[in-house]
């Protein structure tokens, strides 16, 4: 589903899936286009080349806009957002959650893995009671710093991209969480 059509043609799987996530009951984000493949390529460089910074300030930005999804971490909880912000155990989770974002757009060609990757990170987040809603959450703090680093240009086009990639992300999200049902 990830990519377009005429790619998308080519690895469609006998029972339904598009770039490995599964149809299912829910209802499935479209697919990304070339340009918005390209666009996710190019703003990702942006975030990457100054990852650790760029993690930090996402996680900052989740917690400032949705203050409850501090509390699932047992390290920030009940913590002033300034010393969320000095804290270690901060800068290692953004690291991670950035190499883990990077794996996923290194692989947005190949469904296969792409899908075992997207799906681990929410088998893992879900058992902790992190899953689609969270994701959702986490879309706005990613557009408002990707806005930044592009000094406020940020067009519908990176807008769309990253939308729907996070929708594919949230929907993996949802499928783990009623596995665990
Ligand atoms: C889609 C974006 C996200 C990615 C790629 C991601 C990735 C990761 C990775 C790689 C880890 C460390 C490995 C692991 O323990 O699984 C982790 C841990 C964790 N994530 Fe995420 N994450 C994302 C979003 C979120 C959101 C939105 C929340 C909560 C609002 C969250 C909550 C947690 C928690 C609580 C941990 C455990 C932290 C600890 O060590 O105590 N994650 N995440």
């Amino acid at each position: 589903m990830l990519i377009s059509s005429e790619k998308q043609k080519a690895v469609m799987t006998e029972n339904g899936t598009h770039n490995g996530v599964s149809n299912g009951t829910t209802s499935e984000p479209s697919a990304l286009s070339e340009q918005e493949l390209e666009a996710i390529n190019e703003t990702w460089t942006l975030i990457w080349n100054d990852k650790k910074n760029n993690g930090i300030e996402l996680f900052i930005k989740l917690f400032t806009h949705f203050p409850e999804s501090q509390n699932f971490f047992k390290d920030f909880k009940g913590l002033p957002i300034e010393e969320v912000r000095e804290h270690k155990k901060l800068r290692a989770h953004a690291l991670s959650v950035m190499y883990a974002l990077k794996s996923f757009i290194d692989n947005l060609d190949d469904e296969e893995t792409l899908d075992a990757l997207v799906r681990k990170n929410a088998q893992n987040h879900a058992e902790r009671g992190v899953g689609e809603r969270e994701v959702k959450m986490l879309l706005p703090a990613f557009l408002e710093l990707l806005n930044e680093q592009l000094q406020e240009k940020t067009t519908d086009l990176h807008k769309s991209a990253w939308t729907k990639l996070f929708g594919v992300i949230a929907l993996v999200a949802r499928e783990e969480q009623n596995h665990l049902k």
